[in-house]
């Protein structure tokens, strides 16, 4: 059997990113479970503010249609996302938005996120780790017709989550990425 192929995508082009961080801890925890992984920057699929003339005029654009043809080589999705005022940030909805957009042959539009395994995780400085980002991404990647696995994780104040050797060092948290990324790989692997 194939290699299972995981794609972990962190919702943040910032320096020093907590999110990026998280993604970056996840991803290794992939490798370590004999995944295929791999962590890509939104910053290498940048994309104008969807606007309907613009798509009119002149298509989805090109980083968008390589984006989900890069979803698509592989059996299931991670997305860390930052919080922005309780809910997910503008480069993360937008990213989904295009994505719902692209039609390539013999599929329905939005078709990539049809059945395909997502697990979500976010991390935050303050105490709620940013759940509320996690409950609006459930629903816009349910709405897409994504499988959400259950299990998810929101890292409460990320900025000190952290060992000297950048291991998770509180064990509920551990817990969490652990229970995630066991799920993402059964879910994906089942229907791989
Ligand atoms: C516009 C804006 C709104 C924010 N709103 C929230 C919020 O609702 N909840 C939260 O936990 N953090 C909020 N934050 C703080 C972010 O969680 C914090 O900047 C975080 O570090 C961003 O993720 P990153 O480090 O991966 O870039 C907000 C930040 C910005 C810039």
């Amino acid at each position: 059997m194939a290699a299972l192929k995981i794609l972990v995508i962190p919702g943040s082009l910032r320096t020093g990113s907590l999110n990026a961080r998280l993604a970056a801890v996840a991803a290794h925890q992939f490798a370590q479970a004999g995944v295929d992984v791999t962590r890509l920057s939104l910053a290498d699929f940048t994309l104008p503010i969807y606007d309907g003339d613009l798509q009119t005029k002149s298509g989805v654009p090109k980083n968008a249609v390589d984006l989900k043809r890069m979803i698509a080589t592989h059996h299931g999705v991670l997305i860390v996302t930052p919080e922005y005022n309780s809910s997910v940030p503008p480069l993360v909805k937008n990213t989904i938005d295009w994505l719902s957009r692209v039609h390539d042959a013999n599929e329905d539009r939005g078709q990539i996120f049809r059945g395909r395994p997502f697990a979500i995780a976010a991390a935050s400085r303050n105490r709620l780790g940013g759940a509320r980002a996690l409950a609006a991404l459930r629903l816009i990647l349910s709405a897409c017709h994504a499988l959400v696995v259950p299990n998810q994780l929101a890292l409460a104040f990320a900025d000190e989550a952290y060992d000297d050797r950048d291991r998770l060092k509180h064990s509920p948290d551990v817990e969490a990425l652990t229970a995630m990324v066991r799920q993402l790989i059964d879910v994906s692997q089942r229907l791989m």
